[in-house]
């Protein structure tokens, strides 16, 4: 939630070039509104704007530093004061933040008794001034920013500008630095992608340590970059590590939306998910066997994903696991040991009640293993083992990739529990040959189809056993990106209560296979027989169906394909709605607070 960007330059960068396009690689974290600065002269230049950032692009300006934002409204209604960077009183200090500041009121109290005047409503805005305040008092920027992340609490990530200084903390919410020697310039941001043109090499900023990017003594070297632990002010020693994603893989390309082309590289992604080092798989699967007691929690999609493992656990490993969703895991810590193992299921590996989750059972000693897109993402470095999705940076704000990845990495944990590997890995391989013919083949038929739903009111979805995690899933796609209510139910779910609401034309997606088909399909006469519009996923067609797609069959991996056409579906039910497929409104990719 909210993005950041920032840079530090020997020669001088072009802020449209570094902060504007940054902004917009990130913007998927937030986009109701978004703002920059830089200096200029003895004064800062600060430019905010409401609503999405588009095809925004400022006149050519070379500076040597810069910050920008853009937001995600947590505390303060979306308005042009309330955008970041945020000044102090004096003008002199400028922040932008991601996060909550849980005690901003205590510490607004203090700073306006103390005459400090506020220009917004938002917590963020006790930063700039805090750091105002002990630089009145004597300390320099760096010790003066040090003093203020020790009096904020909740989560952040936090970059201030003052003169030539840069400083970016973070607690909670990510932060990385980007290192470009040859050039030497220093980027600060929320995510990698962001810079990314200009560096893969990158230092990951831990909880608690600040960073400090200053001039050095000569003019001939690169500007310096400095770690602390923020709270005893000791310094740290980072390392800098190689990110494998390419630049290509964080643009569009000749896509009109990431969704799209996210949904298009699944040709490659599914294989990818599966090509894991035998001996961490292997050190997983002795755990799940040694565990007494093993949680899936992920929220949103990776919920969904976690879901369809309790089918496939139990049908392949012949072993139970527990599902939670991870805002509600905490409840259940009562019942965690040493003993428990608790799969973080995230595309982010930033999602709050995800981190929240694990640190609760973290505190029963219970251990972690995640199964996670982001490398360096607060998740991997909390886990005991971290299964890398492999699937490029998704974009989007709506998971897709992630989605088919992630179930790609679960159907093979439950083969290796099962003692069958190698033939899990063989059978997910060749599911994943389907999908060039299930996205190029069904293409021209979903758009048709979403001409033909694009102005209903409701959608209903309905399969049973792993069809069953795959109806909600198409559900919460259909919903997020084109706003028409659809719900996912299991098939014989649907009679106890919701039948009600069909009525003559309700659209009902039947997601069935060669194990579920007859008894959903007797559930989908149910609906048939109220005048419900029967759309079929199968491999086969029927006579109930009065619009068939087809999905090959995959046996133990069709869970990993029947979502597919449903995310082209919510694709075009999104563009003919003229809905902005790759930013629904209201959301963020990365949801850092709880
Ligand atoms: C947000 C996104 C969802 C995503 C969920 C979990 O709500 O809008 O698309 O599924 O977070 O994200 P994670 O990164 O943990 O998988």
């Amino acid at each position: 939630m909210c993005g950041i960007i920032a840079f530090k330059s020997l020669n001088g960068l072009d802020v449209n070039e570094i902060i504007v396009k940054g902004l917009k690689r990130l913007e998927y974290r937030g986009y109701d509104s978004f703002g920059f600065a830089y200096p200029s002269g003895s004064e800062v230049e600060i430019m905010k704007k409401v609503g999405k950032i588009g095809d925004f692009s400022s006149e050519p300006v070379i500076a040597k530093i810069a910050i920008g934002h853009t937001r995600w409204a947590t505390h303060g209604k979306v308005s042009e004061a309330n955008a970041h960077p945020h000044l102090s009183q004096n003008n002199k200090v400028v922040v932008v933040h991601n996060g909550i500041i849980e005690n901003f009121q205590e510490l607004k109290d203090f700073l306006v008794k103390k005459g400090y005047a506020f220009r917004s409503e938002t917590d963020t805005e006790v930063i700039p001034q805090y750091m105002q305040f002990f630089m009145d008092s004597g300390k320099d920027f760096k010790e003066a920013c040090r003093l203020a992340f020790n009096k904020i609490e909740g989560s952040f990530a936090v970059v201030a500008m003052n003169n030539n200084e840069l400083v970016g903390a973070r607690n909670g919410s990510p932060l990385v630095l980007g290192v470009d020697e040859k050039n030497k310039n220093y980027f600060l941001a929320s995510d990698v992608p962001a810079f990314l043109e200009f560096t893969n090499k990158v230092i990951y900023i831990d909880d608690g340590e600040m960073a400090v990017l200053k001039e050095n003594s000569s003019p001939k070297t690169s500007p310096k970059a400095e770690f602390f632990d923020y709270a005893a002010g000791s310094p740290v020693k980072k390392q800098i590590v190689e990110i494998k994603w390419n630049i290509e893989q964080a643009e569009k390309g000749d896509y009109e939306h990431f969704m799209m082309k996210e949904i298009d590289e699944q040709k490659f992604t599914i294989k990818a998910a599966v090509q894991q080092d035998k001996n961490l798989i292997q050190k997983i699967t002795d755990e799940i066997n040694n565990a007494f007691g093993v949680f899936f929690i992920g929220a949103g999609t990776s919920y969904h994903a976690c879901l369809a493992a309790s089918y496939l656990f139990s049908h392949i490993a012949k072993r139970h696991i527990n599902v939670v969703l991870a805002s509600e895991f905490p409840n259940y810590e009562e019942f965690l040991t040493e003993k428990t193992l608790v799969f973080a299921v995230s595309q982010s590996g930033e999602t709050a009640d995800l981190l929240e989750a694990i640190k609760s059972a973290k505190r029963k000693g219970a251990k972690i293993v995640s199964i996670v897109n982001v490398m360096g993402s607060t998740l991997t470095r909390l886990s005991d083992y971290n299964i890398m999705m492999n699937a490029g940076p998704e974009i989007c704000v709506l998971s897709t990739k992630s989605y088919t990845s992630q179930l790609a990495i679960i159907t093979m944990l439950a083969y290796s529990c099962a003692g069958k590997l190698e033939e899990g890995k063989q059978i997910i391989s060749k599911a994943a040959k389907f999908v060039p013919e299930i996205i190029d083949d069904n293409k021209k038929n979903l758009k048709e189809l979403a001409m033909r739903l694009k102005d209903r009111h409701d959608i209903f979805l309905i399969g049973r056993n792993s069809d069953f995690p795959t109806a909600l899933e198409g559900a919460l796609k259909i919903k997020e990106v084109s706003y028409i209510h659809a719900e996912g139910f299991a098939g014989g779910e649907l009679k106890h209560g919701t039948i009600a609401l069909i009525e003559e034309g309700t659209p009902a997606i039947i997601i069935s296979d060669s194990r579920t088909r007859k008894q959903t399909l007797s559930n989908a006469m149910e609906i048939k027989a109220r005048g419900g519009f029967i759309i079929g996923v199968d491999s086969e067609n029927n006579e109930i169906f009065d619009y068939f797609i087809k999905v090959p069959e995959a046996g133990a991996a069709n869970s990993i394909l029947m979502i597919i056409p449903i995310q082209i579906l919510a694709y075009y039910l999104a563009v003919l709605r003229n809905c902005d497929p790759d930013k629904p409104r209201n959301l963020a990719k990365s949801v850092t607070v709880k």
